[in-house]
């Protein structure tokens, strides 16, 4: 019998989840660098069972199109699922499954970073060191704590939680969450669930990790920056369009939030004469949060193995509803 086909979009998928998959599968990997465009992807989809999407382009009828009918699982990379056209995959009764778990302790670490970063302006004190302005005084460049601040956490899942679990080393005194509903886990880290108006109102510090969709997608709009004080710190490790984000910047060019630290940006790749990057209280770094060697593997290899269990008629390990 032959064994089904896999397309895998990248050829930097980790080896441990091209190993898991090669006894089985027959696979078809993209050698394109640095990444393969749409085209290039499809060119190669026809005729397979399954594909691992390491892709930030969108997964939509076309793609599945050129693979052909007998295209039975999608596993994206990813936890976020707002590349992928979920209603093209319901309808052609694809299987879909994605990341989520096995990053959100880096993505929290990475949060966390970003937070320090934005709060102790590190942007802004690496261009006074370059620009030879480096002076001292007991009033100069000072910052805020992470100690004792108010924390607000939009999304409250496995990011957010884990969020949370580092903020207590930090000994916030309250963390808020907003969100649908209260959550089992809030419990045991103290957090209260707030609405997100009071959320933006009492917080020092706001982070962002909510999935992207209809409903949270530009949530981030000049009132929501009106809410938030002076000197609070916005963090995004969610997607760049949970943010309206001209009004981030001109919330940012005109002091009216302390600083913000932003993993997640529009567009992405960020043009190189961006606004942001003209902005000496925002931290940025290039959407890399699940960046990390032991998270991209397990990544890859929690991918694989959906693929295998999703070819094999098994549940899936973590499919997306
Ligand atoms: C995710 O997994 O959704 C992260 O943004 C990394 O792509």
């Amino acid at each position: 019998m032959s064994k089904p086909k896999v397309l895998i979009t990248h050829c930097e998928v980790p080896s441990s989840a091209i190993d898991l998959l090669r006894t089985d599968c027959d696979l078809i990997i993209n050698d394109e660098k640095p990444y393969p465009n749409i085209d290039q992807i499809k060119a190669k989809a026809k005729g397979v069972d399954a594909i691992l999407w390491s892709s930030k382009l969108k997964l939509n009828e076309d793609v599945l199109n050129a693979a052909g009918p007998q295209m039975k699982v999608v596993a994206t990379m990813s936890a976020g699922v707002d590349n992928i056209d979920l209603n093209v995959l319901r309808k052609n009764e694809v299987k879909l499954a994605n990341t989520p778990i096995v990053l959100n302790e880096s993505v929290a670490d990475l949060a966390i970073g970003l937070a320090l970063a934005a709060c102790r302006r590190f942007t802004e004190g690496r261009e006074i060191i370059t620009s030879a302005k480096w002076t001292f005084g007991p009033q100069w460049f000072l910052g805020r704590d992470l100690f004792q601040a108010r924390v607000g956490i939009v999304g409250f899942g496995g990011i957010g939680q884990a969020i949370a679990r580092r903020l207590k080393a930090f000994d916030v005194t309250e963390i808020m969450y907003s969100g649908h509903s209260e959550k089992e886990e809030a419990v045991a880290l103290g957090a209260k669930l707030v609405d997100f108006q009071l959320l933006c109102l009492q917080s020092d510090f706001i982070f962002a990790c909510c999935p992207l969709n209809d409903e949270t997608r530009g949530m981030f709009n000049a009132k929501a920056f009106g809410w938030m004080h002076k000197s609070a710190v916005f963090v995004n490790v969610g997607r760049g369009e949970l943010v309206v984000q001209k009004d981030l910047v001109k919330a940012l060019q005109t002091n009216n939030l302390l600083g913000a630290g932003l993993d997640v940006m529009t567009p992405e790749p960020l043009p190189k004469d961006h606004e942001l990057l003209k902005l000496s209280n925002c931290v940025l770094t290039p959407h890399v949060a699940s960046a990390t060697k032991r998270t991209r593997d397990a990544m890859a290899e929690l991918c694989a193995q959906n693929i295998l269990r999703g070819l094999g008629g098994e549940e899936m390990f973590t499919p997306v509803p």
